[in-house]
């Protein structure tokens, strides 16, 4: 079941599965967890938090129209490949279509650009380096 969730209750399945458990809560937040328009939504099994993904009105480059950021995608590991990630990004993408938004773009890790583009997103970055994190595009999904 998906759910509209605070952005503190999305900190530790955050550290888990994007910072390898190192960092306490608090280093896990973005700075634009709590603006204007952002929004965070989780996927319950249960009550185990599965699946978490950040959403947040940002544009990028020259690109017209409302922009949205997704950040923080995660799902437990042992919650993967039952199609969690892509109910709660479709979930978002209906969401924001309604909202008259105009694309959803993220800094998409490498490994993970398939999983975006199974989720309507291309790529419309070269690739680029996070440093400790690895190889990314930015990926981008028109509404
Ligand atoms: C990417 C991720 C969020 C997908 O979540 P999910 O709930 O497994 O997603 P779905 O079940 O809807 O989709 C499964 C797809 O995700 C991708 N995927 C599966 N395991 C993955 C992994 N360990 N790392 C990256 N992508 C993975 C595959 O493309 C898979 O498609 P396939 O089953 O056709 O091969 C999840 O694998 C994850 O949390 N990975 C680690 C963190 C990460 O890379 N986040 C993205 C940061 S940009």
């Amino acid at each position: 079941m998906i759910k509209f969730i605070k952005s503190t209750d999305i900190l530790q399945v955050r550290n888990i599965v994007l910072r390898d458990n190192k960092l306490t809560p608090d280093e896990c937040r973005f700075p634009t967890d709590e603006i204007d328009g952002a929004f965070h939504l989780g996927y319950y099994v249960g009550d185990t938090l599965a699946t978490v993904v950040s959403l947040h009105p940002q544009n990028y480059g020259e690109i017209t129209g409302i922009g949205y950021q997704l950040r923080g995608m995660a799902t437990l590991a042992e919650y993967r490949g039952k199609g969690f990630g892509k109910i709660i990004v479709d979930y978002a993408i209906n969401y924001l279509h309604k909202k008259d938004t105009g694309y959803i773009w993220c800094n998409a890790r490498k490994v993970a650009s398939k999983f975006y583009r199974d989720c309507g997103f291309e790529i419309i970055s070269d690739e680029f380096e996070i440093k400790g994190i690895g190889p990314h595009y930015v990926m981008r999904r028109k509404l």
